[in-house]
């Protein structure tokens, strides 16, 4: 099928590289000539594992273009799937999302479903068609009459593992009120649903995925699963995180405790992992969006707004912590590990180091920053924490009266802690992710203390 993707963002060039894989003919739109550029290099913008790989192993069916024209024109899917940042009130800025489906309506000829990828509020989907109806209209001379239809297909992918999950998802979610687009992402889909594609060599498929379920839905309902499953991961994490606090006031062991809770299957083990809290493009800004789609209907989400207390709190802690072991944080030599929001991603939005080092260096300590991937990202999208950036171990722990562990990074849990223990002014080691393990921490010559 002919297929285009608008944005080439983590959503937009994964999707895009993911369906030319399967064997559709898919052209990416992006308004940055530069990033374009970059693609048709067969380089990658971002860093996500096996992205580059798989996009030279599609390259045949891949093209990238500025030209809305050019990737809309005989597609009979177009994806949206460009950014919507977070406003100060919590609701996502829809202005990159009402540009691409003006652009879209200029240019769309022969029945298409324009699907929106973007995490964008419920009721999108209406508004998405409104605009589509009346560019179509302004630039074709005639009111539209069944050439499109608008559907949500809301993508699960986390960053990292954005091409697995993609090609391996646990379920596919699409919603429309019109059934020919349904017919038609069902068709899209058909390879990544029967698993009958040749997996990647770099990406076996895992053993046990057989079919995968197709959700077909509403518009509404699947706009509010995305929202759903988003708000219900993060407060599984706040939970665990609430949990921690209360463990370590009565002298539980809160990774026993997660690990005792998760095997219950009705609970599951995964992100009951206990830490600094959630970070990246969406958790917050789900939950955010969820709570302000919501208020418009008069109606308190405690239990969400409850979860991102908690995940603010876990940021105060790394401080309070800091505080309780040193005293006093003025003139402090301390070192981050970790800038990204998690490990396998260069992504630093909503990055709880960026709010913790600014924290810090708000009391007069001296942060040393240091990530195996995102430090570039940093100095150019962070430039006021810039001069704190280190690009050797040996710069982060000299004189440092602290190391935070922050992001999880397999360099870090690797590293030869011994080796830097004697460069420290007083070898004690925050672990923020309760990942190091005590023991070889104290060999290693360290105070070891857990966030608490
Ligand atoms: C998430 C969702 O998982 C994905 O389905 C959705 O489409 C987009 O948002 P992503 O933000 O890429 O994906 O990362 P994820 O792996 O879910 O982690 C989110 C944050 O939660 C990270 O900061 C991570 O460190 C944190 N986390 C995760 C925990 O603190 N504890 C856990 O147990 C799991």
């Amino acid at each position: 099928m002919k297929v285009c993707v608008i944005g080439t963002g983590y959503v937009g060039l994964t999707t895009g590289a993911c369906l030319a894989f399967i064997g559709h003919d898919v052209t990416c739109v992006d308004l940055d000539g530069a990033k374009v550029e970059l693609l048709r290099m067969g380089r990658s913008p971002i860093y996500e594992p096996h992205l580059e790989e798989l996009l030279a192993l599609a390259a045949s069916r891949l093209t990238f273009t500025t030209d809305y024209a050019q990737g809309v024109s005989g597609a009979e899917v177009v994806f949206v799937a460009v950014q919507t940042p977070s406003q100060p009130d919590g609701s996502p800025d829809l202005r990159y999302v009402q540009a691409a489906a003006e652009g879209i309506g200029r240019v769309i000829d022969g029945f298409t479903v324009v699907v929106n990828k973007s995490t964008v509020p419920i009721g999108s989907g209406n508004w998405v068609e409104a605009i589509l109806r009346e560019s179509f209209q302004q630039h074709h001379g005639r009111r539209p009459d069944g050439d499109f239809a608008v559907a949500s297909n809301p993508e699960f992918l986390r960053e990292g593992s954005a091409i697995y999950d993609s090609l391996y998802p646990d379920r596919v979610v699409v919603g429309s009120d019109n059934p020919r687009s349904l017919e038609t992402l069902n068709r899209l889909y058909r390879p990544v649903l029967d698993q009958s594609f040749t997996p990647p060599t770099f990406l076996n498929r895992p053993e046990g995925v057989g079919a995968v379920p197709l959700i077909s839905t509403d518009l509404a309902s699947a706009e509010l699963i995305k929202y759903a499953a988003n708000a219900f991961l993060a407060l599984k994490i706040s939970y665990i995180n609430e949990i921690g606090q209360l463990a370590n006031k009565v002298g539980a062991d809160i990774i026993q405790v997660a690990r005792g809770t998760g095997l219950d299957s009705r609970i599951g083990p995964r992100f009951l992992e206990p830490g600094v809290g959630w970070g990246g493009s969406c958790f917050g800004k789900d939950t955010a969006a969820l709570v302000a789609t919501a208020a418009d209907y008069n109606l308190p989400m405690p239990i969400v707004e409850a979860a991102r207390q908690v995940n603010r709190r876990q940021r105060d802690l790394v401080v309070e912590n800091l505080l309780a072991e040193l005293r006093i944080l003025k003139g402090r030599r301390i070192g981050l590990l970790g800038l990204a929001f998690k490990p396998n991603t260069d992504d630093l939005r909503d990055a709880p180091t960026l709010d913790i080092a600014r924290r810090l260096i708000e009391h007069g300590a001296r942060v040393r920053l240091h990530d195996p991937v995102a430090m570039h990202r940093c100095r150019r999208e962070q430039p006021d924490l810039a001069p704190f950036l280190c690009d050797t171990f040996e710069e982060v722990f000299s004189d440092s009266d602290t190391v935070v562990l922050l992001t999880a990074w397999s360099q870090y849990l690797e590293l030869d802690w011994s080796k830097y223990a004697g460069l420290m002014g007083t070898p004690i080691v925050l672990d923020g992710r309760h990942v190091l393990d005590p023991n070889r921490m104290a060999a290693a010559g360290y105070r070891y203390l857990s966030l608490a």
